[in-house]
């Protein structure tokens, strides 16, 4: 029988986390004491078991902090967080033993060791018996790309490489929930689809949980099932990337090439929300394309203007979170 109300993976009621205006130096009396921050400002949000669920918010929106407490790492000033049913604050070792967390980026590992030392250094902390370890080891390093460079000095590493042994670390003791800290932050774009395939990768063999924030809604649209929008603490808007297109309904995209390319007078036609001029092509946004499709290409034929292409498309989430933001 299907269980009507499964746990799920990281539960959040309420969750809050300020941190308190900062003590004015006493020796410096002229010095303004910064205000009281509400990094996390009563957060509910549940991530289901299996799920990706992607925290995409502008920098500052409250996204490091939210994983921090999850992580045990930052104690919530109110409110609860749940991973698996543990909480947090009562029971850390129990939400530690179940959680991968990557969060200080490339810096989660060891310069002076090999990648290989590194891992067997992290398994012995967690306790895997050795001959255990160093089989994990070995795998966890092919699969991230590291094979062949296993035992090589980190400090000889590229960033992304150190940042694919942090995920391999991360993944060591087989968590089943994985809070992922901004994966592919700075990395070279052919790096950030590796670690994107290994991420993706993880989930579907293993059906980890997954909650990763980024600022890359590209990202989140690739790895997350649903994205949760953050924004000074508070999730305005959640759902598929689909969705929330819908909900936050902003028209359609008519994009055109012509020649001569230029679109003067075209952001004047009735329906013509904006123009954007772009890469040689006019991408107009309009309230329908069913109704303002002909309308424009007539008008184009008017003016003498060749159309050499066209292309309508919903806008990108990109363009829905720029509403979500203002
Ligand atoms: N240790 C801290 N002390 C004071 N303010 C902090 C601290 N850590 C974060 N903040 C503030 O909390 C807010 C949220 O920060 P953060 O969680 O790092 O956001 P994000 O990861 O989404 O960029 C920001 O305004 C940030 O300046
Ligand atoms: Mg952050």
């Amino acid at each position: 029988m299907k269980d009507a109300s499964p746990v799920p993976a990281i539960a959040m009621r309420g969750l809050t986390k300020r941190f308190p205006a900062r003590q004015r130096d006493p020796r410096a009396g002229h010095a303004a004491a910064a205000a009281e921050v509400v990094a996390v400002d009563h957060l509910t949000l549940d991530v289901a078991s299996g799920e990706r669920l992607g925290l995409l918010g502008p920098n500052g929106a409250g996204k490091t902090t939210t994983l921090l407490m999850l992580s045990t790492l930052l104690a919530p000033s109110d409110g609860t967080a749940l991973v698996e049913g543990f909480d947090v604050r009562r029971d850390p070792q129990a939400v530690r033993r179940r959680i991968g967390a990557l969060l200080a980026g490339d810096r989660a590992v060891y310069r002076r060791l090999t990648g290989r030392e590194n891992l067997l250094y992290f398994a012995d902390l967690y306790g895997l018996p050795r001959a255990e370890a160093a089989a994990r080891a070995a795998a966890l390093l092919d699969l991230v790309g590291l094979g062949e460079r296993a035992d090589d000095l980190v400090s000889r590493y590229s960033s992304g490489m150190r940042l694919r042994l942090a995920l391999a670390r991360t993944v060591l003791h087989n968590p089943s929930v994985l809070l992922l800290d901004e994966p592919t932050l700075g990395l070279d774009p052919d790096i950030s689809v590796r670690m994107r395939a290994q991420i993706a990768g993880l989930r579907r063999e293993r059906g980890t949980t997954i909650l990763l924030t980024t600022h890359y809604m590209r990202e989140a649209e690739e790895l997350c099932d649903e994205i949760a929008f953050i924004k000074n603490g508070e999730i305005p808007a959640r759902g598929t990337a689909d969705a929330l297109k819908r909900q936050i309904r902003i028209g359609d995209v008519i994009a055109l090439r012509l020649d001569p390319a230029s679109g003067d007078g075209l952001a004047e036609l009735p329906g013509v929300l904006r123009c954007v001029f772009q890469d040689g092509r006019v991408e107009c946004t309009v309230d329908s394309a069913e109704k303002r499709l002909a309308q424009i290409l007539s008008w184009l034929h008017e003016q003498g203007v060749v159309v050499r292409d066209v292309d309508v498309h919903e806008p990108d989430l990109e363009e829905v979170f720029v509403e979500l933001a203002k």
